[in-house]
């Protein structure tokens, strides 16, 4: 089978499309043939060691220490299934399913594995394969922080990077939970920010969004230049931050120390990582709650530029690959 192949650190021209073994089900396991996969921040932070501060010795030790240990990235495919290992119950050949086997990736490729009991939901009719593995990313990661935040209808949360993937699944779900939304982005994304339900928008060309007068419950960080420190000013008394990205492993260690910054426990990030969320994303994406916003998408044969894109900082939503057709 063809996978697309980052056998070095580096850039995007790493990337390259080889021919490698197709994996075999074991007895757990369904094999999908991927429709579509996104190219996500995750994969060029992977890539490139494009990591917070002090934090690359670590990403080596746990993705590769000189070279990618899981070399065919992708973190989350949409796809059908084309066979079952032996003890498979839950799934069946020729459901349209989505999937995830977290940071093993291996989802830039044209069929993948993943345990029936993993992050593994059915893709519904109604959402096309590009649309439904593009609300899985920043879906997963919105919900995951709103979980574990206990954001709720009548809460107001400032959104800092509300145009990425991450920022325009979690301004469409704080409204759909009945937040007010303030979202902050630049001036060519004003307009998409507000179409996606925000209630305020703050274009951060023209404005320091950290000089409003308003006070949140929740501050959500998807840009990594609203510490706590310098957002506590703008929070309610029992106010919170959800630190989605911090600038540096000394702020992590801050955020660890602070109850009032959020970040995933690793039991939080199964349950991002689960069938259960998969099948809650798919849900609120059928009935209209989450849309997915797709930048560009790219045949398989061009993932080498959609990574150049997200290597830009400046992609709009999600960047699907074409797998399969
Ligand atoms: N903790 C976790 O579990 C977890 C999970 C997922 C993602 N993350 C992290 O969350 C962050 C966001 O991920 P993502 O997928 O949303 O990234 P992304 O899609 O690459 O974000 C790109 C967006 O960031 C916006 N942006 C850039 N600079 C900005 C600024 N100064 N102020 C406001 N917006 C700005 C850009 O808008 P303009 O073009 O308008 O500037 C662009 O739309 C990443 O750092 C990622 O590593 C963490």
């Amino acid at each position: 089978m063809k996978a697309a192949v980052c056998r070095a650190y580096g850039p995007a021209e790493n990337v390259k499309i080889e021919e490698v073994d197709k994996p075999t089900p074991a007895d757990d396991e369904v094999l999908v043939k991927v429709m579509a996969s996104t190219v996500e921040i995750a994969d060029v932070r992977i890539r490139a060691l494009r990591v917070p501060k002090g934090l690359c010795l670590m990403t080596r030790m746990a993705m590769g220490l000189f070279k990618p240990k899981y070399p065919v990235f992708g973190l989350q495919y949409s796809g059908v299934i084309e066979a079952v290992g032996a003890n498979v119950k839950a799934f069946s050949v020729g459901q349209a399913v989505v999937g995830s086997n977290g940071f093993h990736l291996g989802a830039h490729a044209e069929y993948i594995t993943t345990k029936q009991d993993g992050a593994l939901a059915l893709k519904p009719e109604s959402l096309t394969h590009e649309e439904a593995v593009a609300v899985l990313f920043g879906g997963s990661t919105s919900l995951g922080y709103f979980d574990a935040g206990g954001v709720k209808a009548g809460n107001t949360i400032l959104i800092n990077g509300a145009s990425g993937a991450v920022g325009v699944a979690a301004v469409q779900l704080a409204k759909h939970l009945g937040a007010t939304v303030t979202g902050v982005c630049s001036s060519k994304n004003v307009e998409l920010v507000k179409s996606l339900g925000a209630d305020h928008v703050i274009d951060y060309t023209k404005e320091d969004f950290t000089a409003t007068k308003d006070k949140f419950d929740f501050v959500m960080d998807n840009v990594g230049n609203a510490s706590f420190a310098k957002v506590k000013h703008m929070l309610k008394p029992n106010g919170k931050t959800l630190v989605v990205i911090f600038a540096s492993a000394i702020e992590m260690i801050k955020v660890l120390t602070n109850k009032r910054a959020i970040m995933l426990s690793s039991d939080s990030e199964k349950e991002v990582l689960s069938g259960k969320m998969f099948s809650r994303l798919m849900q609120l994406a059928e009935q209209g709650a989450l849309e997915p916003v797709i930048d560009t998408s790219f045949p398989f044969e061009k993932i080498a530029d959609a990574h150049r894109l997200v290597d830009g900082g400046h992609k709009v939503g999600v960047v699907p690959v074409r797998i399969a057709s």
